[in-house]
């Protein structure tokens, strides 16, 4: 079902702050009464921007939320260089014929419409585009979620209510609100964060990103996706409204605060004159795993390095936590769209503990070693081609986030050593 508007007072538009606006917000609001916008037949279809509109129509009453979600990645999700690129090879893939796919959650209103593909193309293609990917309304005009379809399939409600998880949204010009619980579930992330949809070209029975979140602690004790993700504050939720609890519209994942309760990460150490073994503990508090494989190139290096005599670095060592794809060839891929079975996954699973155990040559003529065990989430990765192409796609070429590497725990120890 979809409702809409009446076509000649765009009401996105019609609201612009200020007493005049204000008051002919109010006029424009008595002359529509609010009941005329329901009930119009799905087949009277708005323009695109007037059934989404773009974010900075919600930024001048909800300055906060728009600010966060500005810094935020999901507000980048049609424009960073790793997306143009990946998107490109994707589109090139000859035996590919949905073409739609990627934007089903990088710029989910293509699920409304789908006939404007070219543009949503071309609008990626211009590195500047005008469109948002997922910005408010994505989001915010999410009236269902069916979970039967994998990954589950968001329905829209196309008009002038926007959902949330206030119970009593304090009334305004621009739109009505509604509570809806699915806002403070975690099934209404999922449905972006679950899995690739079948294509033509795709494997059929590929596991999902997330693993069993279900049945973790986390979820079971009543903590949503929303909880760590968009940790509740007190303050206005539109400017000028009274302070209530808010929710962070950052979204801390990779980047930001939430990374700190990632893991908890300790060692032992044992050295006999001739070697020496590190015995690490990483017990993920993520209900999901860590770290999520979608792109397919993500990864978590564990690394150690052991410093002798003048903290030279005598020893190194790197294992991955990640999920490799196999393509048609049989061969290693970074590209999860061209996958057609798993080879090797290693993926921390949800709030699992892992042991990683590590034997190196004692360092010689040293009075004690210093280990440092790290963490971090790895730069972009795969063929010299694709990253050449993401690093001249980037307008900070080689200094773009997806060249960083990002500490997600670290711990040192000084280790006494017997001669
Ligand atoms: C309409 C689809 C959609 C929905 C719904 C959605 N997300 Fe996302 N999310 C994305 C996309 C796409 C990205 C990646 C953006 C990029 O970097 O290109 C993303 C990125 C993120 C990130 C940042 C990841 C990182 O690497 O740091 C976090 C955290 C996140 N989402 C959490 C959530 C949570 C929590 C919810 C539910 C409240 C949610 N998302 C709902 C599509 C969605
Ligand atoms: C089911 C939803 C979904 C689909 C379909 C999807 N993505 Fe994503 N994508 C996400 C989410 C969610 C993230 C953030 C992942 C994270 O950080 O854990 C993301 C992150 C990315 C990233 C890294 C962040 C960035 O923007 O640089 C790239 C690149 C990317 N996706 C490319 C693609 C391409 C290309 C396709 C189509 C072949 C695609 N995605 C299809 C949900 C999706
Ligand atoms: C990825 C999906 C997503 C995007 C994008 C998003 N929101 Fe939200 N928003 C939510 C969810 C989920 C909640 C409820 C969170 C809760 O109650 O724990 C929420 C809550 C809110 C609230 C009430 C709580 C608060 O923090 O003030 C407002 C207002 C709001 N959003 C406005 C916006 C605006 C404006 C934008 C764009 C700048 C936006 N949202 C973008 C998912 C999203
Ligand atoms: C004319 C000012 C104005 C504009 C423009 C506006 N809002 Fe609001 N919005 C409000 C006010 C006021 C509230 C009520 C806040 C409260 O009750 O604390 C609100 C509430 C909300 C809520 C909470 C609803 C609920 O039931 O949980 C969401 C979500 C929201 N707005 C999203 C948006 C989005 C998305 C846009 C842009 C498409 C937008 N708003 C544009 C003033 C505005
Ligand atoms: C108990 C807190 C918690 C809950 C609940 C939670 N996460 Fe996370 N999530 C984390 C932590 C911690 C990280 C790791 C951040 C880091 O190490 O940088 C993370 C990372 C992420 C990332 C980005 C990192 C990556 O590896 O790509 C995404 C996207 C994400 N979570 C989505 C979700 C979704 C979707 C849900 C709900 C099904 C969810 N999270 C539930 C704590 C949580």
């Amino acid at each position: 079902m979809s409702k809409s508007y009446d076509a000649k007072t765009p009401r996105w538009e019609a609201i612009k702050g200020g007493t005049f606006f204000l008051l002919l917000g109010i006029f424009l609001l008595a002359a529509t009464p609010l009941s005329s916008v329901a009930g119009e037949s799905a087949s009277s279809k708005k323009p695109l921007e007037k059934s989404f509109p773009n974010s900075e129509k919600c930024k001048r009453c909800h300055l906060r939320v728009f600010e966060e979600w500005e810094a935020s990645a999901q507000s980048r999700s049609i424009v960073t260089a790793p997306f143009r690129v990946t998107l490109d090879q994707f589109l090139a893939s000859t035996d590919e014929k949905d073409h739609a796919m990627c934007f089903r959650c990088h710029a989910p209103h293509i699920l409304e419409y789908g006939d404007h593909l070219s543009r949503f193309i071309k609008e990626v293609q211009s590195k500047d585009p005008q469109m948002d990917g997922v910005g408010c309304p994505q989001c915010h005009l999410i009236q269902d979620v069916d979970m039967k379809s994998h990954p589950p399939i968001p329905t829209f409600q196309l008009g002038t209510t926007i959902f949330g998880g206030y119970d009593k949204a304090a009334q305004n010009l621009a739109h009505q609100s509604q509570k809806l619980d699915l806002y403070r579930e975690s099934k209404f992330c999922v449905t972006c964060h679950d899995s690739l949809p079948k294509t033509s070209s795709s494997a059929k029975d590929l596991p999902g990103w997330l693993g069993s979140w279900e049945k973790t602690k986390a979820e079971s004790s009543g903590k949503p996706c929303q909880t760590c993700h968009m940790p509740e504050a007190i303050d206005e939720s539109a400017n000028g409204e009274k302070v209530r609890k808010v929710a962070n519209h950052s979204f801390p994942g990779r980047f930001g605060k939430v990374r700190a309760e990632a893991v908890t990460l300790d060692f032992t150490t044992e050295a006999t004159a001739a070697t020496s073994q590190v015995q690490v503990s990483i017990q993920s508090l993520v209900p999901h795993n860590l770290p999520l494989p979608h792109p397919g190139w993500s990864r978590v290096v564990v690394d150690l390095s052991i410093f002798g005599k003048n903290l030279k670095r005598v020893y190194n060592e790197q294992r991955f936590y990640e999920r490799i794809f196999g393509n048609a060839e049989g061969k290693e891929s970074v590209f999860d769209f061209e996958a057609k079975n798993v080879l090797h996954d290693t993926l921390l699973k949800p709030e699992e503990m892992r042991i990683e155990v590590f034997t190196f040559p004692t360092p010689q003529d040293a009075p004690s070693m210093d280990v440092v065990v790290t963490l971090t989430y790895a730069p972009v990765h795969g063929p010299q081609d694709f990253l050449d192409k993401v690093e001249q796609g980037a307008a900070l070429g080689k200094k773009d986030k997806a060249f960083q590497s990002v500490q997600i725990a670290q711990k040192k120890m000084n280790v006494p050593l017997k001669k």
